[in-house]
C-alpha cells in the first residue's frame, strides 16, 4: 500500500508533463550579463584557475547583474539552481517558481557549503585533526543555519574521498588518509547539516562526494584516472560513502573520475548495484558540475545526447549544470531509447526530498531579516574560533611556546596580514571583512609588535628584516600556501616551500632569535629544513574566520593544543602518496640495499599521522588486550606527565601479521580524546568488534582470517605500546 506521501508525489507527476518532468532534473546555475557578461560555469573556472579571485566570485555572484534564465522557470524548466545563497534571491526566485510555473513546484537551491557559510570554519583537513565527531556535528550544524537562513537548501559536503596524496589540491576538503576518520568525519556532517528533522527551515541536506574514489587520482592529479582492485576500493574508499548514507544523507555526488574506466556519471555499476541495491540509499544523485557533458571527453559517449541517456540509466538524478538531460532527454524518451519511467523515478526522487524538506508547506524557509539575525551571529565566531584552537598542530616546540606577555615580539610573512587568505579554499559564502589575521588579533588584543611582510618584490628584505628581530624576544614567521594553492584544480608536482619563503625562514634563523613558525596551507608540506632548524612549528592550516584569534589563543598558551595529523607529512614530493596504513611489502625498507626505499630521500615522513604535541607530555602504559565474544577489547593507562591540563588524542591500530592477502601495517580502528590533570591517570579502554577485522579476499568474500594480530595503541602512528593475540573469531 503507497502511502499518502507517496500518493501525493505520484499524482503530482501524473500531472507533469515531459518537459515539466524533465525540468525537475535540471539544475541551473545564473549567467552573468550586463558588463560582465559569463556563464556561471564559466566563472567558477575563472575562479578555480586563478583568473578571479574567491571574493571577486563571492562579490560578483552577490553584486553583479544575473540571468536566472527566469522564463525556463516560469516554464517548470528548471527543478534546482547552485550557487544562489541570498534570502532575496532565493526568495524571488522561488516566487516565480510557485506562483508562476503551472504546477508551482518550489525550486531546490544547492550550494558548496564545504566549511561554514559567513561563518567560515577551518578547512575539513584541518578541522579533522581534531578528531572529534561532536565538534564536526556542531560546526556543521552552525553552517546549516547560516546557509538555510540565506535560502539554501542543500549543501554539496560531506567530500568523504580518503587522500593518500599531498599532491592532490582537493585533500584540504576532506577528513585526510584515513577511512575511519572520513567515515566518522562525514556522518557527523550529516548529522549536523541535516539536523533531526529535515522539515525544519534550519535543516539542510546533505550530498555527499564525490562517489566513489577521487582521492585517489592517479599521480594526485586532479580529474584523473582511478584504477584499483575491487578490494581496496571496499576496504578503504567506499566505507566513508557507506558511513554518511547511513547516517542519512539525502544526497550523492558522483565523481568526476572514472573507476576502472568508467567514469562514476555513467557506473551503473556504482550508482545501482552498490549505492541503490546494496546500500538501499533512497535520495537524490547530483552529477558534478557539467559531468554529464564531459562523457564525451572521456570517451565513452559518443555525443551528449549518448550521455544523457548513459547517465539516466546509470542513475544520475539531477544534471548539474550541464543541460545536457534539458537538451536531450524528451527526444530519447520520445523516440523510445529511454523507458519513461527511469525519467519519472528521478523525478520521484527528486520530488520526494522537496517534500522531505517541507518545501510544499513552505517554499520561503527564511527572509531577509532572518538572514542578517543569524550570519556571524558571535556565538558562531566563537564556535569558529575554538573549532581552529582544536583543529591547530603544535609540530615542534624546543622550549620556545607558549609565548608569555612580556616578550618583545617581530611577525614577518605576508600571511600574518592577509585576512582574505585565512579561509582557504571552497568558502564561497566568505567574506573578507569577517576576517581576521594574526597581524589584526594582535592590534585588537593589545599585543605590541613589529611587522614587515619579509619578502618584497619576490625579495627577502634581509636589512629591515635584521633591524626589526634585533629589538625582538621571539619571531614569529608566517609561511606556506595562499589559499588559491588547495582545494580544486590545485595538485602540485612540488609540495616543498618555495625557495623565497625558505630563504625567509634562514634570514630569521640566522638572527640567533627564537623562531616560531605559523604555517597555512591547505595539504600536507614536504618541510625537512623547516621541520629541522626551526625550533617551534605551529601548523595553523587554513584556519577560517577567526584566525588570527585562534593562533594567538595557541601561541600564548589561553589554549593548550590537542590536534593531531590526520595526514601525513612527506619529507619529499617523490614520496606521495605517503601513508601510514601501506602494506607489507615482500623487501620492507632497511639498511640493505635490495628493499623498498628511495636512494635519495627517507623512508620515513616527517611528520606521522596521528602525530601533534601539547604543552604538556602524555605517557603510556600497561596496554592489555583480551577477547570476549564478538570483540577485542583493551585498556591503557594515559598520564598526564607535564604540568599542565591538556587533552590527549589516544589512538587504537591493529595489523593482521598473516593472512592471504597483504595486510596494511597498521589500521586505526579506534580513539579517543580525554582531558587529563597534571600528574592524573585514566584507564581508556577500546572494542574493536571482530567484523572491523575481517578483509575481502581474492573471490571478494569478506573473510575474517584466524591468527595473530597486534594492537597498538599510543598518541600517534609511529610510537606506541603494543601487544600480539592470537584470534580464532570462534
Ligand atoms: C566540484 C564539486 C562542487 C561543484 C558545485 C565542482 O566543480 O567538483 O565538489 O560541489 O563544483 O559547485
Amino acid at each position: 500500500m503507497m502511502d499518502v506521501q507517496t500518493q501525493k508525489i505520484e499524482a503530482l507527476i501524473g500531472e507533469m508533463t515531459l518537459e515539466e518532468k524533465i525540468g525537475q532534473l535540471q539544475q541551473c546555475g545564473p549567467s552573468l550579463v550586463g558588463a560582465f557578461e559569463v556563464s556561471f560555469e564559466e566563472l567558477l573556472d575563472m575562479m578555480f584557475d586563478g583568473r578571479i579571485s574567491q571574493e571577486e566570485f563571492g562579490r560578483l555572484m552577490s553584486t553583479a547583474e544575473k540571468d536566472f534564465h527566469e522564463d525556463d522557470l516560469r516554464a517548470g524548466k528548471i527543478g534546482s539552481y547552485n550557487g544562489v545563497g541570498d534570502a532575496l534571491t532565493a526568495n524571488r526566485l522561488q516566487k516565480i517558481a510557485v506562483e508562476e510555473s503551472r504546477l508551482g513546484i518550489p525550486l531546490l537551491f544547492g550550494y558548496d557549503v564545504i566549511h561554514g557559510f559567513r561563518t567560515v570554519t577551518p578547512i575539513p583537513l584541518a578541522e579533522s585533526c581534531a578528531w572529534e565527531p561532536e565538534l564536526w556535528q556542531k560546526t556543521a550544524r552552525m553552517s546549516a543555519e547560516e546557509a538555510t537562513a540565506a535560502g539554501v537548501h542543500m549543501t554539496f559536503a560531506p567530500m568523504v574521498d580518503v587522500a593518500k596524496d599531498a599532491r592532490w589540491g582537493r585533500v584540504s576538503e576532506g577528513a585526510g588518509e584515513d577511512t575511519l576518520l572520513n567515515g566518522d568525519y562525514g556522518a557527523a556532517k550529516v548529522r549536523g547539516f541535516q539536523g533531526p528533522d529535515l522539515s525544519q527551515a534550519d535543516a539542510m541536506a546533505a550530498c555527499l562526494k564525490h562517489f566513489a574514489a577521487y582521492g585517489a587520482g592517479e599521480a594526485g592529479k586532479d580529474y584523473n584516472r582511478v584504477d584499483m582492485s575491487a578490494q581496496r576500493l571496499r576496504e578503504e574508499y567506499l566505507p566513508a560513502y557507506k558511513a554518511c548514507v547511513d547516517a542519512g544523507a539525502r544526497a550523492v555526488m558522483p565523481a568526476f573520475n572514472d573507476l576502472n574506466g568508467v567514469p562514476c556519471t555513467v557506473n551503473e555499476w556504482l550508482l545501482r548495484d552498490v549505492l541503490r541495491d546494496e546500500w538501499g540509499f533512497e535520495g537524490i544523485t547530483v552529477s558534478d558540475a557539467n559531468a554529464i557533458a564531459e562523457c564525451v571527453n572521456h570517451g565513452v559517449t559518443t555525443n551528449r545526447q549518448a550521455a544523457a541517456k548513459e547517465a539516466l540509466q546509470a542513475g544520475i538524478d539531477m544534471d548539474m549544470t550541464s543541460n545536457v538531460y534539458a537538451e536531450n532527454l524528451a527526444g530519447l524518451i520520445e523516440a523510445g531509447e529511454l523507458a519513461v519511467d527511469l525519467l519519472d523515478q528521478a523525478v520521484y526522487r527528486i520530488l520526494k526530498l522537496k517534500v522531505e524538506l517541507g518545501l510544499f508547506e513552505n517554499p520561503y524557509r527564511t527572509d531577509e531579516e532572518k538572514e542578517k539575525r543569524t550570519l556571524v551571529r558571535p556565538e558562531n565566531r566563537a564556535l569558529a574560533r575554538e573549532a581552529a584552537t582544536k583543529s591547530m598542530v603544535l609540530l615542534k616546540n624546543d622550549a620556545v611556546l607558549p609565548l608569555n606577555p612580556q616578550q618583545k615580539i617581530a611577525v614577518f610573512g605576508a600571511l600574518a596580514n592577509d585576512p582574505g587568505q585565512m579561509t582557504g579554499a571552497w568558502a564561497i559564502g566568505a567574506q573578507e571583512n569577517d576576517c581576521v589575521s594574526l597581524v589584526q588579533a594582535m592590534d585588537a588584543q593589545e599585543i605590541s609588535y613589529a611587522y614587515h611582510p619579509g619578502i618584497v618584490d619576490g625579495i627577502v628584505a634581509k636589512d629591515e628584516i635584521n633591524q626589526l628581530a634585533e629589538t625582538a624576544d621571539v619571531v614569529i614567521l608566517a609561511i606556506g600556501e595562499q589559499k588559491e594553492e588547495s582545494g580544486e584544480a590545485a595538485s602540485k608536482a612540488d609540495i616543498s616551500l618555495p625557495t623565497i619563503q625558505l630563504e625567509l625562514a634562514e634570514t630569521l634563523l640566522r638572527t640567533g632569535k627564537p623562531v616560531v613558525a605559523v604555517l597555512f596551507n591547505g595539504r600536507p608540506l614536504a618541510i625537512p629544513t623547516v621541520a629541522e632548524q626551526v625550533p617551534a612549528i605551529l601548523e595553523a592550516w587554513h584556519p577560517g574566520i577567526e584566525a588570527g584569534n585562534a593562533i594567538l589563543d595557541i601561541l600564548y598558551g589561553a589554549v593548550n593544543p590537542s590536534a593531531k595529523l590526520t595526514t601525513t607529512f612527506p619529507f619529499a614530493t617523490g614520496q606521495c602518496p605517503l601513508y601510514y596504513d601501506h602494506i607489507s611489502t615482500g623487501r620492507p625498507g632497511g639498511k640493505s640495499k635490495f628493499t623498498s626505499k628511495y636512494l635519495d630521500t627517507p623512508l620515513e615522513p616527517v611528520y606521522p599521522f596521528g602525530y601533534g604535541l601539547s604543552y604538556t607530555t602524555f605517557s603510556y602504559s600497561n596496554l592489555q588486550v583480551r577477547t570476549t565474544d564478538d570483540a577485542v577489547r583493551l585498556t591503557v593507562t594515559v598520564t598526564n606527565s607535564g604540568a599542565r591540563e591538556g587533552e590527549e588524542i589516544v589512538q587504537c591500530y591493529v595489523q593482521d601479521i598473516v593472512a592471504k592477502r597483504a595486510r596494511p601495517v597498521k589500521q586505526l580502528k579506534a580513539y579517543q580524546k580525554v582531558l587529563l590533570q597534571p600528574g592524573e591517570s585514566i584507564t581508556v579502554e577500546f572494542a574493536v568488534p571482530f567484523e572491523k577485522l575481517g578483509y575481502y579476499d581474492q573471490k571478494m568474500d569478506y573473510t575474517f582470517e584466524a591468527g595473530e594480530f597486534a594492537f597498538f595503541v599510543g598518541g600517534n602512528s609511529r610510537d606506541n605500546l603494543s601487544e600480539t593475540i592470537h584470534l580464532s573469531f570462534i
